[in-house]
């Protein structure tokens, strides 16, 4: 998606070799005409499909999640990475590490807000080691609901996600994909 690959060249720092910080715009600030865009992509690519439900995991795919939920019409559920007051029982739980800040967090979400007749459309802001995706996918299964696809703002192709989710046979759709950084400079690989 060239409108975000610029805003990614114009906006992106690269951290050492392997990171993209984004938080002028995705994760920290956040642009709202950039994720109502962002959301009318991925409504583009996967209108084909019967989704009910999009779920994602806190905190910085809720940005993108809710912008894409807004074009379906179906409610956005996230996981939550902590138990609140109010989230303690009837929950699906996974655990999710972190390659990147090398912890493991269990991530939940409450039985009510997914079931079996729903069809699932996972949303997230980073494909990098694919944990995150693989966490919501175990819900899922648990819920008994169907995948219909997985939706990623920014894709590294040079980390292990993709080729986890591809072996599953798994629906991905990144609107930008990064191969490499090289001298602080991002080089893109060619879209899906
Ligand atoms: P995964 O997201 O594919 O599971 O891979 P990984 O375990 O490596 O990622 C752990 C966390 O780091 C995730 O956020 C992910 O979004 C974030 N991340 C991965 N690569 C990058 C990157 O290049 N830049 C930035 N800014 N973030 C990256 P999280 O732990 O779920 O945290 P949150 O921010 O969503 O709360």
């Amino acid at each position: 998606m060239k409108l975000l690959e610029d805003r990614i060249k114009k906006d992106g720092q690269v951290i050492g070799t392997d990171v993209l910080k984004v938080d002028n715009f995705l994760n920290h600030q956040v642009d709202p005409d950039l994720m109502a865009d962002l959301g009318k992509e991925f409504y583009r690519r996967f209108s084909n499909e019967p989704i009910t439900k999009i779920l994602t995991v806190e905190s910085s795919g809720i940005a993108p999640a809710i912008a894409t939920a807004m074009e379906f019409h179906k409610p956005l559920v996230f996981a939550r990475k902590h138990k609140s007051l109010t989230l303690k029982d009837h929950l699906y739980t996974a655990t999710v590490y972190s390659f990147t800040k090398k912890t493991s967090n269990e991530i939940a979400i409450s039985r009510k807000f997914l079931s079996a007749d729903d069809n699932v459309l996972i949303i997230d802001d980073f494909l990098a080691n694919g944990q995150a995706v693989e966490g919501l996918m175990e819900i899922i299964a648990q819920a008994g609901a169907t995948l219909s696809g997985v939706g990623i703002v920014i894709e590294k192709t040079f980390q292990k996600g993709r080729k986890l989710l591809d072996d599953k046979h798994v629906r991905v759709e990144s609107l930008a994909r990064i191969s490499a950084f090289e001298d602080g400079h991002v080089i893109f690989a060619p879209e899906d």
